[in-house]
């Protein structure tokens, strides 16, 4: 048991690193907090630091989520479901211990989760983040869109926990974008400068 508390600590400090935050101050000098829509995930990174960082960013945050995941086989840990060390660095991107208990808005790290533990599902919401943004330009609604599909996805799958990992995860999902929700309603969403959205 101890050693199952202490690998959830390691997951939730290890969830916890604030990627864009610390790459923005090391080696632009800039917080990314304070800039675009605020976000310290890989879309503002991307925003105001450009693609180079904006990737770092993304294969950071989304390692956080997959490495987390795989710690309990790692350390030969059993009896309890990788997806809840997914689940301990989610929130730690979230409510970061390095970040006021502040944070992301769980996509990468949640992806990362999913691609350490089902990585077809992975497939599934990559692919439609990836169709949503070439249609919508919209980060932000690619997200929205893919969360909920590849819940559905996952019902499919039969895997109960995971389910109802998703769902929960959807609407805290949600929930974190609700800013950008409300700018998609009134037709302010910033873009990204490639997609169909743009031509809209
Ligand atoms: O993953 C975050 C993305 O969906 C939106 O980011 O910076 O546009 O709020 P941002």
């Amino acid at each position: 048991i101890v050693e199952i508390i202490l690998s959830l600590v390691i997951a939730y400090l290890l969830g916890s690193i604030p990627s864009g935050v610390w790459i923005g101050k090391v080696f632009f000098h800039i917080d990314i907090r304070r800039h675009g829509s605020g976000n310290i995930g890989t879309t503002n990174t991307y925003r105001i630091l450009g693609p180079v960082a904006g990737s770092i960013v993304m294969i950071m945050d989304i390692s956080k989520g997959a490495v987390a995941t795989l710690l309990p086989s790692m350390l030969h840990i059993s009896g309890i479901s990788p997806l809840i060390f997914g689940l301990a660095a989610i929130l730690g991107h979230t409510f970061s211990i390095f970040d006021h208990f502040k944070g992301g808005k769980a996509v990468a790290t949640s992806a990362g989760m999913l691609l350490a533990y089902q990585p077809l599902m992975f497939g599934v919401a990559a692919g439609v983040w990836i169709v949503m943004i070439l249609l919508t330009s919209m980060v932000s609604l690619a997200s929205l869109v893919a969360f909920p599909c590849v819940t559905i996805a996952i019902f499919f799958t039969h895997d109960t926990f995971l389910f109802i990992l998703a769902v929960i995860l959807t609407g805290f999902i949600y929930y974190r974008h609700r800013g950008n929700i409300k700018r998609i309603i009134k037709g302010t969403e910033s873009m990204v400068p490639f997609g169909l959205g743009n031509a809209l």
